[in-house]
């Protein structure tokens, strides 16, 4: 069996769903396991976090009948609502939250027939510009959604373009325009994804969205998620599969764009671009082997990538090496490649098997 391996923590990610329900008080949460739980595994993730979480949330249909089949109860909400008009029919049956952000979707909902009204998350477009009705376009819908027979719950969302960055100024825009509407009768609001959610008590509203931090990575570019007090989930492991010794000037990997400067021991780790390492990953980003960082060395293959073992002298074939995880954060790596760790995260494919430790 190839030796690579995600191994996903659940109690790391129950620790991180109660830590932001610590962050606001008295608030539902719904734990966003949109993308496969960012790369983690949705069904897995839902059942560790069933008897915690208030509800789930997730792009689309598609994923919400995965979720449904090991969550049967919890309130599941599809955050882009339904793109075609028999969803609303599969909404209803399967008793799923839906997001109205535009006319169309309005119009597809109120000409359904359905066996049960749909609690409805009417979204408004507070300065994103990626999904949403204008303030003015999201009152009218309101009275019309209001006297619907297909409508259980009229709630209210938003989303943040720039929550992460503290002190921009479309963070309060947003939350004024958001504010602007809440002369409406609304049943629940929700604003706050993880970077609100962990610095903006303002926006917690009635629920809460946490996504990234559920998965122990901070959704700051500055703020660690261990400062943050979150624990991360993912730790991918391969191992050393070949180990050589190299003299100066030999190279090492496709292009030859690494080039010993001294007497080196190359290690080749079961890891590569096709498991969701970023071949964009420069020579020097650390990997830990033994609890010590090491830098790779040269261009990640498909299946390989290198890595510089002279100066970890006791490295030997068969050893771990930990790609990200509790050494090498995922927000380090994320940072060393120009991306951030949603993006590693949820591009971890599907050759790795994922292994959970409760
Ligand atoms: C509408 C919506 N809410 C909540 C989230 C969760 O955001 P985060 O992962 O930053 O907590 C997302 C993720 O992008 C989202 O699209």
């Amino acid at each position: 069996m190839r030796p690579l391996v995600a191994t996903v923590d659940m109690a790391a990610l129950r620790h991180n769903y109660l830590l932001a329900k610590r962050c606001a008080p008295g608030r539902h949460a719904f734990a966003v396991v949109k993308a496969n739980a960012y790369g983690h595994g949705a069904p897995q993730v839902a059942e560790a976090l069933a008897d915690l979480a208030d509800g789930f949330a997730v792009a689309c249909i598609e994923e919400a009948r995965q979720v449904r089949q090991v969550v049967a109860d919890a309130r599941l909400l599809l955050l882009e609502g339904c793109f075609e008009a028999q969803e609303y029919q599969e909404a209803a049956q399967s008793g799923l939250d839906v997001v109205v952000q535009d006319e169309n979707q309005a119009a597809l909902l109120l000409a359904a027939r359905l066996e049960r009204p749909l609690n409805v998350w009417l979204k408004l477009d507070s300065g994103m510009h990626r999904l949403g009705f204008t303030a003015e376009a999201l009152r009218e819908c309101h009275a019309r959604l209001r006297g619907s027979a297909n409508v259980a719950e009229l709630n209210l969302i938003s989303h943040f373009a720039c929550a992460d960055e503290r002190g921009h100024s479309l963070i309060d825009a947003q939350l004024e325009r958001y504010s602007s509407v809440l002369d409406l009768a609304f049943d629940n609001r929700t604003l706050a994804n993880s970077a609100a959610v962990l610095t903006l008590p303002a926006a917690h509203m009635d629920w809460i969205r946490p996504g990234i931090m559920l998965y122990g990575a901070s959704p700051f570019a500055e703020l660690s998620a261990q400062t943050l007090g979150l624990k991360p989930v993912m730790r991918l492991t391969g191992r050393l599969i070949a180990v050589r010794d190299l003299a100066p000037g030999e190279s090492v990997g496709y292009g030859a764009g690494w080039i010993a400067e001294r007497p080196s021991r190359i290690g080749t780790v079961s890891c590569g671009y096709a498991d969701g390492y970023p071949r964009i990953a420069p020579s020097g980003t650390p990997l830990a082997i033994r609890g010590q960082r090491v830098p790779l060395a040269g261009r990640v293959s498909m299946d390989m990538l290198a890595v510089d073992l002279t100066d970890l002298p006791d490295a030997v074939l068969g050893d771990e090496v930990e790609l990200w995880g509790e050494q090498v954060t995922i927000d380090e790596l994320a940072t060393a490649c120009g991306t951030i760790g949603y993006e590693l995260l949820t591009k971890v494919t599907a050759r790795v098997p994922r292994r959970y430790i409760p």
